[in-house]
């Protein structure tokens, strides 16, 4: 009941807004139309420019009504612009967005229909209220003298009106409560036909999203290729040749010189070593045999046990994430710790790891001196475009003075 109450209480104040936002929204479309036929004597593009930001950030305000209404967010539709675009670049691209007109039409339908669904349950609560001011009680008790209202079509003045007009008063109050709702359920339906991107414009955005994460992870495999192909030529590789020249000169002195001959087999034999320890790194820093055998639950746990800081871990993975996803995630949270270790002078660091609505959630915090910076060339920045390639995403909170904390999601599902 309670909660009910304060349901319509919260209705009642939407219901308010709506008496003054659909006017606002008619002045601000009056201002885009001028600036518009300003456009072609060039003077309005900049002050058209101007506006749609403000139409924008408005019919945003709706969005996040319509959300608080259905509890279902509405993404907003635009295209994005280029911060370097020049002005008649940026003028050509806001024209061209369909989600510029839509607004524009949402204005002039907010303009009638969002005044009526204000107007509407506040005309019915005041009347419901004043019913209750002047009630019979009222009259009896105090028998004010001259005092006259009308409610509705009924003048109340006495005891008598008073009490015709307390059918129309709760029947005021009983439209209110159960009218409401329902009111505002269509102006939310109504306002998401018009602010939610239509379906054509998501493709849109994701094909462009798709094409810049495509991009992104060729560039990140092709990097991740290099390092591979540097590895092995500093590494394994210059260790094998090293082992062949000594194996050759081995042979050669075999029969000569036995004793030097077996000095080079022995230094052949720690190449060897040292070649396959070098090609194990290697192949772990492909895909780490801890992922392979126990999942990104038991990698996380190997990579905090690693940390030379202390690492309190709470990691709720209940099942298999595919295996990229979880190479993506562990080499992300290995940089992290890394740079918690190399970077932040931390005493404590924070690892939980989650697995919730259809995505996972990956937390690292350190209480070190903060002030980390997310470049495209860094390995923040590196760690984002591999995440990115999944839809993924980093969020970096790293005040200065601490703490610092990074948040990786990826949106999967478990096996
Ligand atoms: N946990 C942290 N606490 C404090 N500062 C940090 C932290 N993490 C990163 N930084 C700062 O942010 C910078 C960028 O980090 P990033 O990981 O992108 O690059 P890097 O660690 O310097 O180099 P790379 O990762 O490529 O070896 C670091 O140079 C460091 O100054
Ligand atoms: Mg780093």
């Amino acid at each position: 009941m309670r909660r009910t109450f304060e349901e319509r209480r919260s209705q009642a104040g939407i219901s308010l807004s709506l008496l003054v936002l659909p006017v606002v929204g008619l002045l601000l479309l009056s201002l885009v139309l001028v600036t518009l036929s300003l456009a072609t004597v060039w003077v309005g593009i900049p002050l058209f420019l101007g506006t749609v930001p403000v139409v924008r950030s408005f019919a945003n305000h709706h969005r996040r009504l319509v959300e608080g209404l259905t509890d279902r967010p509405v993404p907003e539709p635009y295209l994005p612009v280029p911060a370097q675009a020049s002005s008649w670049q940026r003028f050509a691209l806001v024209m061209k967005d369909q989600a510029t007109w839509r607004d524009l039409l949402w204005l002039l339908v907010n303009g009638t229909a969002g005044l009526l669904v204000g107007f509407l349950p506040v005309v019915l609560l005041a009347e419901s209220v004043m019913v209750l001011a002047v009630n019979p009680l009222v009259f009896a008790l105090f028998d004010p003298q001259g005092m006259s209202t009308w409610i509705g079509w009924i003048e109340v003045r006495d005891f008598d009106t008073a009490l015709q007009a307390m059918p129309l008063g709760l029947v005021s109050l009983a439209l209110f409560w159960v009218g409401t709702p329902a009111l505002l359920g269509w102006y939310a339906g109504l306002a998401r036909g018009f602010l939610e991107p239509t379906p054509q414009a998501e493709l849109k955005k994701r094909v462009e999203h798709l094409t810049v994460s495509r991009s992104d992870s060729v560039g990140s495999a092709a990097a991740e290729l290099r390092r591979i192909e540097r590895d092995l030529h500093d590494g394994a590789q210059a260790q094998i040749v090293s082992l062949g020249m000594n194996l050759g000169l081995a042979q050669e002195l075999m029969d000569r010189d036995p004793r030097t001959a077996s000095k080079l087999l022995e230094e052949a034999r720690e190449s060897s070593t040292q070649a396959l320890a070098e090609l194990r790194r290697l192949v772990r820093g492909i895909h780490p045999p801890v992922l392979a055998d126990r999942g990104l639950l038991g990698g996380l746990q190997a990579l905090a046990m690693a940390c030379p800081i202390p690492v309190t871990s709470k990691i709720e993975i209940p099942g298999r994430a595919p295996d990229p996803i979880e190479a993506a995630l562990y080499f992300a949270v290995a940089e992290v710790l890394t740079n918690a270790a190399r970077h932040s002078h931390a005493r404590q660091v924070g690892l939980s790891a989650s697995h919730a609505g259809g995505r996972i959630t990956v937390e690292v915090t350190d209480d070190g001196d903060g002030g980390a910076v997310l470049t495209p060339e860094g390995g923040l920045g590196g760690l984002g475009r591999r995440l990115k390639a999944f839809d993924g995403t980093v969020v970096l909170n790293s005040p200065v003075g601490g703490p610092t904390r990074v948040i990786l999601e990826v949106p999967c599902e478990l096996s």
